[in-house]
């Protein structure tokens, strides 16, 4: 699915951004680096952080150039966490993003060995889907006139 970024909207090509899968013992890296960000208990942040088996950290890894500013760079990397959703979801996966004041403390960071540019967009949690959620209600469709309008 990674591999499958390959062809996400890119201004220049710049591929700026990168996952960084956190399984098993892993997670509790992120765990205690939630709780110290937090204030509070490491088993506290370690129960947060397993919550699910996988963890997708997506990260933003800017280029320095002039051309393509910032903004269009965080938004390929958004790109990528959206899609990577999209695809989780239509191979039977459940996925949730989250983020949270910890994503851009320094504590987490250092933890995640993150270059000095890059910074976190958050996490994609990656599980089966329990029952509970499969009989849960759609979305409520979308006002279309006010999301598409023409000029
Ligand atoms: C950038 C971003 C950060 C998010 N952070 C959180 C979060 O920290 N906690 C949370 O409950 N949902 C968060 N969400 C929303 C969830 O990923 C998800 O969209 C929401 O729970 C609804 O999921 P559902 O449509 O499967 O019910 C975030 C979404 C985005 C795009």
């Amino acid at each position: 699915m990674v591999a499958a970024m390959a062809s996400i909207a890119d201004h220049s090509g710049l591929r700026p951004w990168r996952v960084i899968a956190l399984r098993g013992d892993a997670r509790k890296r992120l765990g205690r680096a939630l709780a110290k960000a937090n204030g509070t208990r490491a088993e506290k942040g370690i129960a947060k952080a397993c919550r699910a088996p996988l963890v997708l950290t997506v990260v933003v890894s800017p280029h320095k150039t002039k051309k393509i500013p910032l903004w269009e760079q965080e938004a390929v990397a958004s790109g990528v966490a959206h899609s990577l959703g999209l695809l989780l979801h239509e191979a039977g996966w459940g996925s949730m993003w989250r983020t949270g004041a910890p994503a851009r403390s320094k504590v987490m960071r250092r933890a995640l060995g993150l270059g000095k540019r890059e910074y976190l967009l958050g996490w994609i949690y990656v599980g089966g889907i329990p029952d509970r959620d499969r009989k849960s209600k759609p979305r409520k469709p979308l006002d279309l006139s006010r999301h598409l309008t023409e000029l």
